[in-house]
């Protein structure tokens, strides 16, 4: 049965997948506005990402029930029945991540991987100066850039337009959706 967000406080984020969203946060900014390329830390920062994507990928087996890929996983038959939801001018939410929200999620994680790995290949003395993969790795990291824009831009629309706190959840773990009444 599908579970909506109802309009009391519910426990929804556990504390790895937030400490996981913040932290992963900072080492992609960082890597990519602050830290120089030629820097120790920019490959420690880039393997810690990388570190934090394959933990929260056990996490997706292991985790507390909104953390499981099996509850988010954005199956065709989970995408359609959620463009037909909007469709019929319905405003369902669910309690997880809606599943073009996981979609998102999915292909920045994967250019996270993607990143440490052809970050990896150009430390070893085969790649080394290799300009492809040099290009293939700076490509990378600005479509995760641009993609987590939209991701932060998307969170904060569909937050104002679901009244829901999914920015907040995802620092107190805690979803709340306002009733009509409650909206200015
Ligand atoms: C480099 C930047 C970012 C990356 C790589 C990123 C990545 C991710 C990932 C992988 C998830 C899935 C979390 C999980 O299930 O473990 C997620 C969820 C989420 N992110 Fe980000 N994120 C970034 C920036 C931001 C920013 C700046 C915001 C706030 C404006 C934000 C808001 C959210 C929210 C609200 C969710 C949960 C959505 C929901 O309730 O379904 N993210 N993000
Ligand atoms: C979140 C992960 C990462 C991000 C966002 C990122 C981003 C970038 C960017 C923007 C550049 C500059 C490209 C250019 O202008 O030429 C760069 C270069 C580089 N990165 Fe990363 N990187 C990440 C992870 C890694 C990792 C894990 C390693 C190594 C283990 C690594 C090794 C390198 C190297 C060696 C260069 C220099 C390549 C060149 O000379 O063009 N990176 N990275």
């Amino acid at each position: 049965m599908k579970q909506l967000v109802p309009d009391r406080p519910t426990r929804v984020w556990d504390p790895f997948v937030r400490l996981f969203h913040w932290s992963l946060v900072a080492c992609v900014l960082l890597n990519f506005f602050v830290v120089d390329d030629g820097d120790a830390a920019h490959v420690w920062l880039g393997y810690t990402a990388t570190g934090l994507v394959v933990v929260r990928i056990v996490w997706g087996f292991i985790g507390s029930p909104h953390a499981r890929f099996s509850d988010f996983f954005p199956t065709p038959a989970r995408l359609r029945q959620h463009v037909a939801g909007l469709r019929s001018g319905e405003r369902e939410v669910p309690v997880g991540h809606n599943p073009f929200g996981a979609l998102m999620m999915l292909a920045l994680m994967a250019l996270v991987l993607g990143l440490g790995l052809s970050g990896w290949l150009l430390t070893l003395d085969a790649y080394w100066g290799a300009e492809w993969l040099e290009d293939l790795h700076e490509a990378l990291a600005s479509t995760l850039i641009t993609l987590a824009g939209l991701h932060a831009a998307s969170a904060i629309v569909m937050g104002r337009l679901e009244r829901t706190n999914l920015i907040g959840a995802m620092v107190t773990g805690v979803k709340l959706r306002r009733s009509r009444q409650q909206v200015r």
